[in-house]
């Protein structure tokens, strides 16, 4: 009895300050990390997140949003991006949820206008994408944790022709990257070198990453260049790739509909 009535109050302090609480947007329910089911005044109103569904079969390989997500050059996260303007407490029908983020938040797509001006008042936005190349077979494969993504590295990957679409994970997944707040400019992504062999000598035309770009900082804008010159190339960034056996899967990859944006949250799954 005592034990429970001091992880009651315990818990009662964690939940009236929890690490993300802003005014509008107190708290983002079922985050909390210590278990507080006892002092809920819902009961067992807790929902569960998952990473897989089914037992297994399907496996969610996109970034929960949250305001300490790193956020592209910045050491603070992406903050607050969630306002509740019309909210039930407030006397609203409904609560009603605004926000506001970068379009290359978290899991994300680039669309060719990213980094090519022609592109985009062309009008390739993130709305002209193949679905097509975002939803099929797909190979994750492991890259060597000593060397960003060179000629070399992809040579000595050997992809096999064919393959069109491949999910790179590098050691931004064992140094759990996207899990950190601060933006860590020394990730792994591929050099202008690797971006090019890739390009001549493969058939991949969904290229996935688990960082915030395929391009290494170094390289930045120049693999960029080299993958959608060309236009046929979909990059998905910031995949979150943990605790998956490497290997063949079903992929799918559907972002937002978003007219005239060169990027857009996307939400990927891996089919077993
Ligand atoms: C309720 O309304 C007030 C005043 O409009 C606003 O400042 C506050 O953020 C709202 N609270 C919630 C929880 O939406
Ligand atoms: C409605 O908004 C309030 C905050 O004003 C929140 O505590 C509550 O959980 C929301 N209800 C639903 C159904 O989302
Ligand atoms: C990858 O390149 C970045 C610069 O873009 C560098 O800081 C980092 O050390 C390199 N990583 C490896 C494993 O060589």
């Amino acid at each position: 009895m005592a034990y429970r009535l001091i992880l009651l109050l315990f818990c009662a302090a964690l939940l009236t300050i929890p690490a993300t609480a802003t005014n509008a947007y107190p708290s983002v329910p079922g985050t909390e990390t210590s278990d507080c089911s006892l002092s809920d005044n819902y009961g067992d109103l807790i929902p569960v997140r998952r990473e897989v569904y089914d037992g297994g079969r399907i496996i969610d390989i996109s970034h929960r949003y949250t305001t300490d997500m790193p956020s592209w050059e910045s050491s603070d996260g992406i903050g607050q991006f969630l306002w509740l303007p019309k909210s039930m407490k407030n006397g609203s029908l409904a609560n009603n949820s605004e926000m506001k983020l970068p379009a290359h938040t978290g899991t994300h797509v680039d669309a060719p206008g990213h980094v090519i001006d022609r592109y985009f008042d062309s009008g390739f936005d993130v709305d002209t994408l193949d679905l097509e190349v975002l939803n099929g077979p797909a190979l994750l494969v492991d890259v060597p944790r000593d060397k960003n993504i060179t000629a070399e590295v992809m040579k000595f990957l050997n992809i096999p022709r064919g393959v069109r679409r491949v999910l790179f994970r590098t050691l931004n997944t064992d140094k759990r990257l996207m899990f950190k707040k601060e933006f860590d400019t020394s990730y792994v992504g591929f050099m202008k070198d690797g971006a090019k062999w890739l390009v001549e000598n493969t058939d991949i035309k969904l290229v996935g990453i688990d960082y915030l770009s395929v391009a290494a900082f170094d390289d930045l804008i120049p693999s960029h260049l080299v993958f959608l010159e060309g236009r046929e190339i979909i990059l998905v960034e910031a995949l979150k790739l943990d605790d998956v056996a490497a290997g063949i899967y079903t992929v799918h990859c559907l972002p937002l509909r978003l007219f005239g944006a060169e990027g857009s949250p996307i939400r990927c799954i891996l089919m077993k």
